[in-house]
């Protein structure tokens, strides 16, 4: 006891000395394009300082990015609730310095309880509130985050670090606090009407409506004690130790779906990565279930028939290009996409090179299509069945790009009573009626219903792109839902047809265009008003509501091997390299 007392001193002292040890390795140089933060060994790109520095020193230590990786994922449950979460799920992308890569699917599951028209009443309409698939104690897909963090430290980790030295960061952190920023002050109160519906969430995230304000510490004991309890016993805990009894105890006194025997039964899988290429580079990216993965190699496909470089990267050509591509390969993922071991999906021939060229073929340069009358395409049948971002590097040139979500900002709002865990709203990412949109207006088709056992559809778009001598170039992803895939999409371009730095091809001003609703999303302050005038001249019509497409993080090695962290400007986080 006495000696896990003193470990647990010596790593908060160390948790501390993190947080205030000095900039090294991350000045900024100015120059024409914004620049990455530099690291002559090893780089950490994530949502908040603290997770990017305990990532950066599990490196230090003889980690390994995977090992990093796990460590950062904690900690931003921890310090990035909105997102960051061990109630969730998500995709890690592994590409090792000998050049393997691997995908590993952490997807939150439905319950064995869910079934297809679960969220519609009895005339067929969505259910709202309490009993939806957005809010409240049915929303939640069994969680997959400490599943897939266990597969990747047992199979991918470098066997140096100890799994209770990656969970120690992130518990000190949540037992003793850090300083509220001003913008997750504001996102708490933002969400006070959602959080204060469930009693642990009001306690914990507003203090039972006393609000938190920026610059006092958070602290969160509940999910610290859960913390301690994975990291003595494993991450098994939670999925059949008093963790998993508390969760389905406050799940079945709730009406929720979660039961015990759903926590035993999920298992993080292994995926096959899907490959791909623009213009002769090598892509590594997710395959289903997510539909990330194909739908921007689908767009880039589509564009490579295209001077896309000649056009310039904030041209109305250009714009209209992507759109134009993003409106018909969003159209296949509603028909085509789903949890593969549920749904044939025809993964290879969405992403033939020869199909784009069919599918581009009626992209007019200078015309809107109408996305009535853009259907999905025609593919050959019979194929064998089958949200926050970080990305790590390590000295060794191991990658690990990671995104991970409880989907809806703070997830279903509900905290699982005594745990201090945030759970997901993730059963939003199924099409709850076949055919009608979701909460991100995303049309879904019958590959997506819901299923018990199942992982819903996601967007999210881990994604490693090589040089074309096979070295490792860039490596990135996004959170911000179907936007992702634009985020991600974009940069690629960015970086291969624009000559941008991994910074400014992240942060340059984007588009989104999902097929339905037919409507153009921009970004005001990357859009001139004279670039919109063209735009509608083609004929395109306006998200209502234009907003940020997405945020995204990645890294790049430069010719000298130097490692580069770039974090959107449109969101918060630090980049972290030494
Ligand atoms: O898996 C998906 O596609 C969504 N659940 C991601 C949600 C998301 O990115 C929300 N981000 N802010």
């Amino acid at each position: 006891m006495k000696i896990l007392q003193l470990r647990r001193f010596v790593s908060t002292i160390l948790v501390l000395a993190i947080v205030f040890t000095s900039f090294v390795g991350t000045q900024r140089v100015s120059a024409a394009w914004p620049e990455p933060v530099r690291g002559r060994h090893a780089m950490v790109a994530s949502q908040h300082e603290l997770a990017s520095r305990i990532g950066a020193e599990i490196m230090k230590k003889g980690g390994n990015a995977v090992d990093a990786a796990i460590a950062v994922g904690l900690a931003l449950a921890v310090v990035y609730p909105e997102a960051g979460n061990i109630g969730g799920g998500g995709f890690m992308l592994i590409r090792k310095a000998d050049g393997s890569s691997y995908a590993l699917d952490y997807r939150e599951m439905a319950p064995a309880a869910a079934s297809r028209d679960i969220f519609v009443d009895k005339d067929g309409k969505l259910i709202n509130g309490e009993g939806s698939s957005t809010i409240g104690y049915r929303a939640s897909g069994v969680p997959g985050t400490l599943a897939g963090f266990d597969l990747a430290f047992k199979k991918y980790g470098s066997g140096k670090i100890r799994w209770r030295d990656l969970v120690e960061p992130a518990r000190a952190l949540a037992q003793n606090g850090y300083v509220l920023s001003n913008r997750l002050a504001q996102l708490l109160k933002a969400y006070k009407d959602n959080l204060g519906k469930y009693a642990d969430s009001k306690r914990i995230f507003l203090r039972d409506g006393d609000l938190y304000k920026e610059g006092e510490i958070f602290r969160q004991p509940d999910l610290a004690a859960t913390l301690a309890r994975i990291q003595t016993v494993g991450a098994s805990e939670f999925y059949n130790g008093k963790t998993a009894q508390l969760i389905a105890a406050d799940m079945k006194a709730n009406n929720g779906l979660i039961t015990l025997d759903d926590l035993k039964n999920y298992k993080a899988k292994e995926r096959k990565p899907l490959t791909g290429s623009y213009r002769g580079y090598p892509i590594i990216t997710m395959p289903p279930p997510s539909s990330g993965g194909i739908v921007m190699l689908q767009v880039l496909n589509m564009l490579e028939g295209f001077d896309v470089r000649s056009m310039q990267y904030n041209s109305a050509a250009r714009y209209h290009l992507v759109a134009e591509a993003m409106r018909r390969a969003f159209a296949d993922r509603a028909e085509f996409m789903g949890d593969p071991d549920f749904a044939n999906v025809p993964t290879a021939s969405l992403i033939a090179k020869d199909y784009a060229k069919s599918r581009a073929a009626s992209i007019d340069p200078k015309r809107a299509s109408d996305s009535k009358e853009i259907g999905h395409g025609v593919v050959a049948s019979g194929e064998p069945m089958e949200t926050t971002h970080y990305t790590v590097v390590d000295p060794q040139g191991t990658v690990v790009t990671n995104t991970y979500t409880i989907n809806d900002l703070y997830g279903s709002a509900v905290t699982a009573k005594g745990t201090g865990v945030l759970l997901n709203d993730e059963m939003d990412d199924f099409a709850a009626r076949p055919g009608k949109p979701n909460m991100f207006g995303l049309i879904q088709g019958e590959r997506n219903s819901v299923q018990p056992g199942k992982r819903p559809l996601s967007s999210m778009t881990p994604t490693i792109v090589l040089r074309k001598d096979g070295s490792l170039w860039f490596a990135l992803g996004a959170r911000g839902g179907p936007r992702i895939i634009s985020a991600v999409t974009q940069s690629v371009i960015n970086v291969i047809d624009h000559d941008m730095n991994i910074q400014a091809a992240i942060d340059a001003p984007r588009i989104h265009h999902q097929w339905f609703p037919d409507e153009l999303m921009y970004e005001p302050f990357g859009m001139s008003p004279d670039t919109l005038a063209v735009l509608t001249s083609y004929g395109h019509k306006y998200s209502a509501r234009p907003g940020y497409v997405a945020s995204a993080t990645g890294i790049m090695i430069d010719t000298e091997g130097v490692r580069l962290g770039a974090i959107d400007s449109r969101s918060d986080g630090m980049a972290v390299g030494y």
